[in-house]
Protein backbone atom coordinates (compact mmCIF):
# COMPACT_ATOMS: atom_id res chain seq x y z
CA UNK A 1 0.00 0.00 0.00
CA UNK A 2 1.20 3.44 -0.53
CA UNK A 3 2.32 5.23 2.03
CA UNK A 4 2.05 9.20 2.10
CA UNK A 5 2.99 11.98 4.69
CA UNK A 6 0.48 14.83 5.96
CA UNK A 7 1.74 17.70 8.28
CA UNK A 8 -0.97 17.55 11.32
CA UNK A 9 0.71 21.20 12.58
CA UNK A 10 -1.91 22.68 9.76
CA UNK A 11 -4.82 21.49 12.45
CA UNK A 12 -2.74 23.50 15.21
CA UNK A 13 -3.20 27.42 14.81
CA UNK A 14 -0.13 29.42 16.17
CA UNK A 15 2.15 26.40 16.04
CA UNK A 16 5.81 27.08 15.29
CA UNK A 17 7.95 23.64 16.08
CA UNK A 18 8.55 20.68 13.40
CA UNK A 19 6.61 19.48 11.34
CA UNK A 20 4.46 16.88 12.83
CA UNK A 21 4.47 14.27 10.30
CA UNK A 22 1.67 11.76 9.94
CA UNK A 23 1.36 8.53 8.12
CA UNK A 24 -1.67 9.12 5.41
CA UNK A 25 -2.57 6.02 3.73
CA UNK A 26 -6.07 6.09 2.73
CA UNK A 27 -7.27 3.89 5.47
CA UNK A 28 -5.97 6.48 8.37
CA UNK A 29 -8.28 8.73 8.29
CA UNK A 30 -5.72 11.88 7.19
CA UNK A 31 -6.63 12.78 3.61
CA UNK A 32 -8.20 15.79 4.75
CA UNK A 33 -5.47 17.37 7.12
CA UNK A 34 -4.42 19.97 3.99
CA UNK A 35 -7.89 21.47 4.49
CA UNK A 36 -7.58 21.88 7.76
CA UNK A 37 -10.61 23.81 8.83
CA UNK A 38 -13.02 20.70 7.75
CA UNK A 39 -11.17 18.33 9.87
CA UNK A 40 -12.39 17.25 13.25
CA UNK A 41 -9.05 17.90 15.29
CA UNK A 42 -8.71 21.62 14.01
CA UNK A 43 -11.95 21.86 15.88
CA UNK A 44 -11.48 19.65 18.85
CA UNK A 45 -8.20 21.58 19.42
CA UNK A 46 -9.70 25.13 19.56
CA UNK A 47 -11.47 23.27 22.07
CA UNK A 48 -8.75 21.98 23.76
CA UNK A 49 -7.35 25.44 23.67
CA UNK A 50 -10.49 26.64 25.76
CA UNK A 51 -9.82 24.43 28.13
CA UNK A 52 -6.61 25.55 28.70
CA UNK A 53 -7.01 29.16 28.88
CA UNK A 54 -10.42 29.25 30.73
CA UNK A 55 -10.20 26.57 33.58
CA UNK A 56 -7.83 26.10 36.02
CA UNK A 57 -7.05 22.21 34.98
CA UNK A 58 -4.08 20.27 36.20
CA UNK A 59 -3.87 17.60 33.74
CA UNK A 60 -2.26 14.85 35.21
CA UNK A 61 -4.03 11.88 32.35
CA UNK A 62 -5.57 12.46 29.32
CA UNK A 63 -7.34 9.89 27.53
CA UNK A 64 -8.34 9.32 23.79
CA UNK A 65 -10.80 7.40 23.11
CA UNK A 66 -11.00 5.88 19.67
CA UNK A 67 -7.53 8.00 18.21
CA UNK A 68 -7.53 6.68 15.16
CA UNK A 69 -3.86 8.01 13.95
CA UNK A 70 -3.16 9.28 16.91
CA UNK A 71 -2.79 13.19 16.45
CA UNK A 72 -5.19 13.62 18.97
CA UNK A 73 -2.94 12.87 21.41
CA UNK A 74 0.04 14.56 19.77
CA UNK A 75 -2.51 17.92 19.70
CA UNK A 76 -3.22 17.45 23.51
CA UNK A 77 0.59 17.32 24.68
CA UNK A 78 1.25 20.27 22.54
CA UNK A 79 -1.89 22.24 24.00
CA UNK A 80 -2.67 20.69 27.26
CA UNK A 81 0.49 19.01 28.39
CA UNK A 82 -0.49 16.54 30.38
CA UNK A 83 2.09 14.00 32.20
CA UNK A 84 0.61 10.89 30.91
CA UNK A 85 -1.45 10.08 28.28
CA UNK A 86 -3.70 6.86 27.45
CA UNK A 87 -4.71 6.28 23.48
CA UNK A 88 -7.79 3.54 22.74
CA UNK A 89 -9.04 2.28 19.68
CA UNK A 90 -12.08 -0.49 18.44
CA UNK A 91 -9.89 -1.26 15.78
CA UNK A 92 -5.84 -3.04 15.94
CA UNK A 93 -4.08 -1.17 13.10
CA UNK A 94 -5.28 2.11 14.36
CA UNK A 95 -3.20 1.45 17.32
CA UNK A 96 -0.31 0.21 15.32
CA UNK A 97 -0.91 3.30 13.48
CA UNK A 98 -0.94 5.93 15.98
CA UNK A 99 2.11 4.27 17.83
CA UNK A 100 3.90 4.75 14.55
CA UNK A 101 2.59 8.69 14.67
CA UNK A 102 3.12 9.37 18.04
CA UNK A 103 6.34 7.98 18.18
CA UNK A 104 7.58 10.16 15.33
CA UNK A 105 6.33 12.96 16.52
CA UNK A 106 8.02 12.40 20.02
CA UNK A 107 11.52 11.82 18.40
CA UNK A 108 11.22 15.61 18.38
CA UNK A 109 8.47 16.45 21.08
CA UNK A 110 7.26 15.87 24.06
CA UNK A 111 8.72 12.66 25.88
CA UNK A 112 5.55 11.84 28.37
CA UNK A 113 4.80 8.29 29.06
CA UNK A 114 2.00 6.62 26.30
CA UNK A 115 -0.39 3.84 26.82
CA UNK A 116 -1.66 1.81 23.90
CA UNK A 117 -4.88 -0.01 24.29
CA UNK A 118 -7.47 -1.72 21.92
CA UNK A 119 -11.47 -1.73 22.60
CA UNK A 120 -14.77 -0.78 23.05
CA UNK A 121 -15.36 2.53 24.19
CA UNK A 122 -13.58 3.23 28.11
CA UNK A 123 -13.74 -0.86 28.26
CA UNK A 124 -10.04 -1.10 27.93
CA UNK A 125 -9.22 1.61 30.83
CA UNK A 126 -10.50 -0.76 33.13
CA UNK A 127 -10.75 0.99 37.01
CA UNK A 128 -7.53 3.51 35.27
CA UNK A 129 -9.23 7.40 35.79
CA UNK A 130 -8.34 10.82 33.85
CA UNK A 131 -8.34 13.99 33.94
CA UNK A 132 -9.58 13.93 30.47
CA UNK A 133 -11.56 11.92 28.40
CA UNK A 134 -11.34 12.73 24.81
CA UNK A 135 -13.89 10.79 22.28
CA UNK A 136 -14.69 11.47 18.58
CA UNK A 137 -16.90 8.38 17.58
CA UNK A 138 -19.18 7.26 15.27
CA UNK A 139 -22.74 7.59 15.28
CA UNK A 140 -24.46 5.44 12.75
CA UNK A 141 -25.42 1.99 13.19
CA UNK A 142 -23.77 -0.28 10.83
CA UNK A 143 -26.18 -2.77 8.65
CA UNK A 144 -26.36 -5.95 9.73
CA UNK A 145 -25.42 -7.10 6.06
CA UNK A 146 -21.88 -5.36 6.69
CA UNK A 147 -21.05 -5.81 10.22
CA UNK A 148 -18.27 -8.25 9.42
CA UNK A 149 -16.88 -5.05 7.25
CA UNK A 150 -16.12 -3.20 10.35
CA UNK A 151 -13.06 -3.62 11.23
CA UNK A 152 -11.62 -3.11 7.58
CA UNK A 153 -10.69 0.53 5.91
CA UNK A 154 -12.33 3.44 7.72
CA UNK A 155 -15.43 1.94 8.34
CA UNK A 156 -15.27 2.63 12.11
CA UNK A 157 -14.65 5.33 11.84
CA UNK A 158 -18.46 6.50 10.79
CA UNK A 159 -20.09 3.13 12.25
CA UNK A 160 -21.11 0.84 14.88
CA UNK A 161 -21.99 -2.24 16.10
CA UNK A 162 -25.23 -1.43 17.37
CA UNK A 163 -24.75 -5.13 19.36
CA UNK A 164 -22.62 -3.18 21.56
CA UNK A 165 -25.23 -0.76 23.25
CA UNK A 166 -27.79 -1.37 25.13
CA UNK A 167 -30.48 0.00 27.30
CA UNK A 168 -30.52 3.21 25.21
CA UNK A 169 -33.55 5.87 25.56
CA UNK A 170 -35.44 5.89 22.68
CA UNK A 171 -35.38 9.09 22.11
CA UNK A 172 -31.39 9.38 21.71
CA UNK A 173 -31.33 6.26 19.99
CA UNK A 174 -33.66 7.83 17.04
CA UNK A 175 -30.91 10.53 16.67
CA UNK A 176 -28.43 8.46 16.66
CA UNK A 177 -26.80 9.36 19.84
CA UNK A 178 -26.59 5.36 21.18
CA UNK A 179 -23.04 5.41 20.86
CA UNK A 180 -22.30 8.83 22.45
CA UNK A 181 -24.72 7.85 25.33
CA UNK A 182 -23.06 4.48 26.19
CA UNK A 183 -19.76 5.96 26.36
CA UNK A 184 -20.96 9.02 28.67
CA UNK A 185 -22.50 6.39 30.93
CA UNK A 186 -19.40 3.99 30.82
CA UNK A 187 -16.87 7.54 31.16
CA UNK A 188 -18.24 8.20 34.53
CA UNK A 189 -16.33 5.69 36.17
CA UNK A 190 -13.05 6.84 34.76
CA UNK A 191 -13.03 10.59 35.03
CA UNK A 192 -11.37 12.05 38.28
CA UNK A 193 -13.24 14.19 40.62
CA UNK A 194 -12.75 17.93 38.85
CA UNK A 195 -12.31 16.02 35.69
CA UNK A 196 -14.09 16.51 32.08
CA UNK A 197 -15.03 14.50 29.20
CA UNK A 198 -14.65 16.51 25.64
CA UNK A 199 -16.93 15.22 22.94
CA UNK A 200 -16.18 16.03 19.05
CA UNK A 201 -19.86 16.21 17.90
CA UNK A 202 -21.89 16.81 14.38
CA UNK A 203 -25.23 18.33 15.46
CA UNK A 204 -27.23 17.63 12.48
CA UNK A 205 -30.51 17.80 14.56
CA UNK A 206 -32.08 20.76 17.41
CA UNK A 207 -29.84 22.03 20.22
CA UNK A 208 -32.11 20.71 22.71
CA UNK A 209 -31.26 17.33 21.87
CA UNK A 210 -27.27 17.78 22.96
CA UNK A 211 -28.69 18.53 26.32
CA UNK A 212 -31.33 15.90 26.25
CA UNK A 213 -28.04 13.61 25.51
CA UNK A 214 -26.24 14.88 29.16
CA UNK A 215 -29.11 15.35 30.84
CA UNK A 216 -29.97 11.54 30.48
CA UNK A 217 -26.26 10.16 30.66
CA UNK A 218 -25.94 12.41 33.93
CA UNK A 219 -23.85 15.24 32.64
CA UNK A 220 -23.66 18.81 33.07
CA UNK A 221 -22.44 20.37 29.86
CA UNK A 222 -21.20 23.44 28.04
CA UNK A 223 -19.82 24.53 24.48
CA UNK A 224 -16.19 24.78 24.35
CA UNK A 225 -16.08 25.84 20.61
CA UNK A 226 -18.00 25.44 17.29
CA UNK A 227 -17.90 25.70 13.56
CA UNK A 228 -19.31 24.52 10.52
CA UNK A 229 -17.52 21.72 8.43
CA UNK A 230 -17.82 19.52 5.40
CA UNK A 231 -18.96 16.35 5.75
CA UNK A 232 -16.20 13.88 5.07
CA UNK A 233 -16.42 10.43 4.00
CA UNK A 234 -19.54 12.03 2.13
CA UNK A 235 -20.45 8.27 0.01
CA UNK A 236 -20.82 6.42 3.48
CA UNK A 237 -22.35 9.09 6.06
CA UNK A 238 -24.79 10.96 4.39
CA UNK A 239 -27.04 7.75 2.85
CA UNK A 240 -26.09 6.34 6.65
CA UNK A 241 -28.10 9.60 8.33
CA UNK A 242 -30.85 9.75 5.44
CA UNK A 243 -31.77 6.08 6.54
CA UNK A 244 -32.48 7.01 9.57
CA UNK A 245 -34.82 9.83 8.93
CA UNK A 246 -38.28 9.15 9.24
CA UNK A 247 -41.36 9.94 11.89
CA UNK A 248 -40.65 13.03 11.67
CA UNK A 249 -36.56 12.61 12.33
CA UNK A 250 -34.45 14.88 10.13
CA UNK A 251 -30.24 15.16 10.35
CA UNK A 252 -29.58 18.24 8.98
CA UNK A 253 -27.01 19.49 6.15
CA UNK A 254 -26.37 22.84 4.27
CA UNK A 255 -25.01 23.21 0.76
CA UNK A 256 -21.42 24.17 1.46
CA UNK A 257 -20.44 26.89 -0.47
CA UNK A 258 -23.44 28.70 0.34
CA UNK A 259 -22.93 28.18 3.77
CA UNK A 260 -19.98 29.03 3.62
CA UNK A 261 -20.42 32.24 1.42
CA UNK A 262 -23.27 32.86 4.33
CA UNK A 263 -20.70 32.89 7.23
CA UNK A 264 -18.30 34.79 5.42
CA UNK A 265 -16.66 37.41 7.10
CA UNK A 266 -19.22 37.24 9.96
CA UNK A 267 -18.40 36.63 13.82
CA UNK A 268 -20.29 34.51 15.20
CA UNK A 269 -20.34 34.14 19.09
CA UNK A 270 -22.56 31.07 20.02
CA UNK A 271 -24.01 28.34 18.02
CA UNK A 272 -27.38 29.22 17.79
CA UNK A 273 -26.50 32.23 16.10
CA UNK A 274 -24.61 30.04 13.31
CA UNK A 275 -27.81 27.89 13.30
CA UNK A 276 -30.24 31.01 12.53
CA UNK A 277 -28.32 32.42 10.08
CA UNK A 278 -27.53 29.16 8.30
CA UNK A 279 -31.57 28.23 9.07
CA UNK A 280 -32.61 28.90 5.01
CA UNK A 281 -29.93 26.75 3.69
CA UNK A 282 -30.83 24.00 5.94
CA UNK A 283 -31.62 20.86 3.90
CA UNK A 284 -32.25 16.69 5.14
CA UNK A 285 -29.71 14.24 4.70
CA UNK A 286 -32.16 12.95 1.84
CA UNK A 287 -31.90 15.70 -0.22
CA UNK A 288 -27.42 16.15 1.05
CA UNK A 289 -27.58 12.50 -0.27
CA UNK A 290 -29.23 13.29 -4.00
CA UNK A 291 -26.82 16.42 -3.90
CA UNK A 292 -23.90 14.41 -2.76
CA UNK A 293 -24.74 12.05 -5.89
CA UNK A 294 -24.58 14.77 -8.50
CA UNK A 295 -20.65 15.49 -6.97
CA UNK A 296 -21.72 18.82 -4.79
CA UNK A 297 -20.31 19.27 -1.45
CA UNK A 298 -22.45 19.43 2.08
CA UNK A 299 -21.60 20.56 5.29
CA UNK A 300 -23.23 19.98 8.65
CA UNK A 301 -22.26 22.19 12.34
CA UNK A 302 -19.36 20.60 14.59
CA UNK A 303 -19.34 20.81 18.33
CA UNK A 304 -16.72 20.78 20.72
CA UNK A 305 -18.65 19.79 23.84
CA UNK A 306 -16.81 19.98 27.65
CA UNK A 307 -18.87 18.17 30.31
CA UNK A 308 -18.91 16.83 33.64
CA UNK A 309 -20.94 14.03 35.82
CA UNK A 310 -23.65 15.65 38.21
CA UNK A 311 -22.87 13.76 40.98
CA UNK A 312 -19.10 14.93 41.26
C1 LIG B 1 -13.63 9.66 13.29
S1 LIG B 1 -12.24 8.74 13.83
C2 LIG B 1 -11.70 9.82 15.11
C3 LIG B 1 -10.25 10.07 14.96
C4 LIG B 1 -9.71 11.10 15.91
N1 LIG B 1 -9.83 10.67 17.28
C5 LIG B 1 -10.39 12.44 15.73
O1 LIG B 1 -10.92 12.99 16.70
O2 LIG B 1 -10.39 12.98 14.60
C6 LIG B 1 -13.07 7.52 14.66
C7 LIG B 1 -12.25 6.40 15.26
O3 LIG B 1 -13.15 5.72 16.12
C8 LIG B 1 -12.76 4.37 16.21
N2 LIG B 1 -13.90 3.70 16.83
C9 LIG B 1 -15.10 3.46 16.28
N3 LIG B 1 -15.91 2.86 17.16
C10 LIG B 1 -15.21 2.72 18.32
C11 LIG B 1 -15.50 2.16 19.59
N4 LIG B 1 -16.69 1.64 19.84
N5 LIG B 1 -14.54 2.18 20.53
C12 LIG B 1 -13.32 2.70 20.27
N6 LIG B 1 -12.98 3.24 19.07
C13 LIG B 1 -13.92 3.24 18.10
C14 LIG B 1 -12.48 4.05 14.76
O4 LIG B 1 -11.72 2.87 14.62
C15 LIG B 1 -11.76 5.32 14.32
O5 LIG B 1 -10.36 5.16 14.47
Amino acid sequence: MKKRFSDASTLLEDYSGPLILVDGDETSYVSNIEDPKNHWLYYAFKGFKVLKNHYSLDINHFVTIATGPGIDAIGAMEILNPERITVTDLVPSAIDRARENISRYQLQGKKIPINYLVGNLCEPLGTDKADIIYANIPNIPIETRKRNRLMEGITAASFFDPNTVRAVPQCLNKHLLALQYTFLKQAKKNITPQGMIIINLGVRFPLKIVKTLFDLAGYKYEILHFGFKKQTEPQDTIPGYARYEKDGIIFTYYPYKQAVQTLSGKTIQKVDELMKLLKPLEITSTKAQKLSLKGEEVGHIVTVLGAKPKSH
